[in-house]
């Protein structure tokens, strides 16, 4: 995820461009860019670091005079973020400028037929491969620029919302979108371009949102052009006048970061398997596991190692793993496991998993394994980070940024890196019969639409939270594979809502929990078809006969539980292993409701970092 910015028309681009640069900074900020066009050339400044480094550094580089540019500030996805994977990207003329959000996924194809053709790299992006393409379209098909981006794009697989312009056609900028959003600000005789309407707002209400597969040819003096991207046919604009104000622009019309990000999950997860999960060829592609296939296949056992929500994403994966590969795991907080003088050999493989890459208990524990020789993974968000850097190889979730403090998609994508890496490792050992295999990877594919489905019981999640927003106690209930989602689900309510909650495995509330139950506590049990089923609908009938209130997550089309249950909220059904991708949505939904019915600081709850720096 980048935000992206553009203006064409007859005011000065660079404070807009900069100053809509800001405003994205949510979508990404670990390095920008500008390209400006100053009447006679392309001026480019771009460097690692925020939108005000770049103003720094930009404003005694090069002039910022000019009516045409664009900017970048981005969100790694190809290559450390550094000055030169910075965009915007020359083509190798230097006629041709580009700036882009989204992963291209055959890159690497595409970068060899270029380089066969002559064409040389700076950086190790994507996006300098797609503009050397278009380029080399343009001259070979002796095109106009519209023309050579459509043919270009459809040699590409992948996601993008790109803007580009040519210094020999100054009068114009050509923009595309395929799964990454962009819209066109209409002004008089200016057009404006942006990830989200945030940098324009104050100059124009007027907005057309580009749909998937569409590209636009915008020119100033003669306005916007839309067509198909495959088949060229020409699409009438819709403009739409915009109501929102620059806060819920940011929040994509959520009230909370939170809640974005929660909506976010069905493509987060379908970003964290595009590319890697080919389920025509039945394969899971994933360089950093490929590559260290034989430490994978020679380790005695798995440690994993993080905090949080991570932490329970690990207990997660220590199902999956040990399920599926056949690989014993351990998972451990990794502000124990570092001072616990573990022990660690050469066949230990160490997995870190942290949304910010920056935790630093789990930084140490990363840095203690490898001193005694172990193999360490990185299960990484934000590209870059201390920990991508530190570990040995790893698989980034391509969550996009999560500015809720609460974490919530990086749960659901870490698990999806995790169940990819599972998967991929019990292929190699033969643990997996093939017929499985592909089942799991058809099941896996579909989770981004059940995702969707489950959002759909909000509405119902929020008559719960007004009823129990009021209680002093809440317990979380789940076996096998969904207990680690039950502690998950009393995390999110602690944080935000202040609440106390405990999960528990469902069988262990007959050792403690049991005796805290009574009329007022509510209790949330996980009781999905697949997986201990009968054994959990045991548990909730020990609870009802204690009169406990029982709000039960079940599977679409469940009966046993709706009898016993006061509240059920039903999931799609999925294999057992990839139901806590499922039940945890309406868990993130009632912390949620709850905490904002309280008037509690949703996307800063108190006391907590989003990033945990200090030990
Ligand atoms: C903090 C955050 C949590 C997060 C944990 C681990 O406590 O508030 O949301 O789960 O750190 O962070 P990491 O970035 O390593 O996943």
């Amino acid at each position: 995820m980048c935000g992206i910015v553009g203006y064409i028309g007859h005011r000065e681009a660079y404070p807009i461009i900069l100053k809509g640069l800001k405003r994205l900074e949510y979508r990404g900020y670990d390095s920008a860019g500008i390209a400006l066009y100053d009447g006679a050339d392309i001026k480019l400044s771009k460097t690692k670091g925020k939108v005000l480094d770049l103003e720094a550094r930009l404003e005694k580089e090069i002039s910022t005079k000019g009516t045409l540019g664009i900017g970048h500030t981005r969100w790694a996805t190809h290559g450390v973020p550094n000055d030169v994977n910075s965009h915007p990207h020359y083509s190798n003329s230097g006629d041709l400028v580009i700036i882009h959000n989204g992963i291209i996924e055959n890159y690497e194809s595409l970068k060899k037929e270029l380089i066969k053709r002559g064409y040389t790299f700076k950086s190790d992006t994507d996006t300098e491969v797609l503009i050397n393409l278009i380029e080399d379209v343009k001259k070979n098909e002796n095109t106009k620029l519209g023309k050579a981006v459509q043919i270009a794009l459809n040699q590409v697989i992948g996601a993008y919302a790109i803007a580009v312009f040519d210094k020999n056609k100054p009068n114009e900028i050509v923009v595309a979108r395929l799964g990454s959003p962009l819209a066109i600000g209409i002004g008089e005789d200016e057009f404006f371009i942006a990830s989200d309407a945030s940098p324009f707002i104050e100059y124009t209400k007027n907005a057309i949102y580009l749909e998937d597969e569409e590209m636009a040819i915008i020119r100033r003096d003669k306005g916007v052009k839309i067509r198909k991207i495959k088949d060229d046919s020409l699409v009438a604009p819709y403009i739409q006048e915009l109501q929102l104000n620059l806060e819920q622009i940011e929040k994509g019309g959520y009230e909370h970061f939170m809640l974005k990000e929660i909506y976010e999950q069905p493509s987060a997860i379908l970003d964290t398997f595009r590319g890697r999960l080919l389920i025509n060829e039945a394969i899971i592609k994933m360089a950093g596991v490929e590559d260290n296939m034989k430490r994978f296949l020679n380790a005695d056992r798995i440690i994993i190692v993080a905090c949080g929500t991570s932490w329970h994403a690990g207990l997660v994966a220590e199902y999956i793993f040990e399920d599926l590969a056949r690989i014993p795991v351990e998972v451990e907080y990794a502000s124990e496991f570092r001072y616990r003088n573990p022990i660690i050999t050469e066949n230990d493989v160490v997995i870190a998993i942290s949304q910010s890459g920056e935790t630093a208990d789990t930084l140490a524990a990363i840095k203690l394994a490898k001193s005694k020789g172990a193999f360490v993974f990185g299960v990484c968000n934000v590209v870059g980070s201390s920990i991508a850097r530190e570990t040995h190889a790893g698989a980034y979730t391509h969550a996009g940024p999560e500015i809720g403090v609460a974490s919530t998609k990086a749960f659901t994508t870490q698990i999806t890196v995790l169940t990819l890496i599972a998967l991929r490792l019990a292929r190699a050992k033969g643990t997996i019969s093939s017929s499985d295999y592909r089942h799991n990877l058809i099941e896996l594919e579909l989770i981004p639409d059940k995702v969707k489905k489950a959002l759909e019981s909000d509405e119902y999640v929020k008559t719960i939270a007004a009823i129990y927003k009021d209680v002093h106690n809440f317990l979380y209930l789940g076996r096998g594979y969904n207990f680690p989602v039950a502690l998950e689900g009393a995390l999110k309510l602690k944080e935000i809502s202040y609440i106390h909650a405990e999960g528990y495995p469902a069988a262990e509330m007959k050792h403690g929990p049991i005796a805290l139950i009574d009329e007022n506590m509510p209790i949330v049990v996980i009781a999905t078809k697949k997986g201990h089923y009968e054994k959990v609908v045991s548990n909730i009938q020990e609870i009802k006969s204690r009169k406990g209130k029982i709000i039960g997550i079940v599977t679409e089309g469940d009966i046993q539980v709706k009898e016993l249950a006061d509240h059920v909220i039903e999931v799609p059904e999925t294999i057992e292993s990839l139901s806590p991708l499922l039940t945890t949505i309406p868990l993130q939904l009632l912390s949620y409701h709850i905490a904002l019915m309280l008037g509690k600081n949703v996307d800063q709850p108190r006391n907590l970092a989003k990033a945990v720096t200090v030990e």
